[in-house]
């Protein structure tokens, strides 16, 4: 039982959008650059949660909008919150660690605060089966011993360090590098609380 299916919606997004955490803002911000940094008809978006930054998406530039996740609710959220993309919009319910699991491709993939909870090898292998043409990440560097920021909702995050993964931007760099996709770009945010975001892109190289 992945530890994610327990966590509500409401709490997440809580937590995220505290002034002393700020990281649903940040990223809403950071996903509307993501989502511009290519030519691309079709987008990936993995661990994509309630839609955060939905609202971004180019209607005139996109025609299928793949939402990953493997909480049911989550995707629901983001069907009833984004009508306006109707069809575009395709839901994927799915555990990204099941090395069964069938993709569909798309010119542009993106994952925020994912990798965290898949780890390097399952990502690459990710990336080889979507085969984007682009890859933007971002990862959350830890400056102190939680990765979860302190507040009112932390009780809700209890289960996750059992699939937490520690991230580094080298380590990722080097795992993307090895199945053909060389770092093209990287940026740093710094967020209220010490720690930083880190967003870092990759784009095939053949
Ligand atoms: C920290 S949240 C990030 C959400 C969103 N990308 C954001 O930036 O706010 C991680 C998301 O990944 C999803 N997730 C975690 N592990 C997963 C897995 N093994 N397969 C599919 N989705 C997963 C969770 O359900 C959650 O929505």
């Amino acid at each position: 039982m992945n530890p994610w299916k327990t966590v509500k919606l409401t709490e997440y997004e809580s937590h995220m959008r505290l002034s002393s955490v700020y990281q649903l803002q940040t990223l809403n911000a950071m996903m509307k650059e993501q989502l511009a940094v290519c030519e691309a008809e079709s987008v990936m978006i993995l661990g994509i949660a309630g839609g955060n930054g939905l609202e971004h998406i180019d209607r005139e530039k996109f025609t299928a909008v793949y939402g990953v996740d493997i909480n049911p609710d989550y995707l629901n959220a983001c069907r009833v919150r984004y009508p306006e993309l109707g069809e575009v919009f395709k839901p994927i319910c799915a555990d990204l660690t099941d090395d069964q699991l069938q993709l569909p491709c798309a010119d542009l993939l993106i994952a925020d605060l994912l990798v965290e909870y898949i780890g390097y090898e399952c990502f690459c292998r990710i990336v080889q089966k979507v085969n984007p043409k682009v890859v933007s990440c971002i990862i959350q560097i830890n400056t102190e011993a939680s990765f979860v920021s302190d507040s009112p909702y932390t009780h809700a995050f209890d289960g996750l360090s059992r699939v937490h993964h520690q991230m580094e931007e080298g380590a990722l760099t080097l795992s993307m590098q090895k199945i053909g996709y060389p770092k093209t770009a990287l940026q740093s945010v710094d967020l209220p609380n010490g720690k930083q975001f880190v967003r870092v892109d990759y784009a095939k190289q053949f």
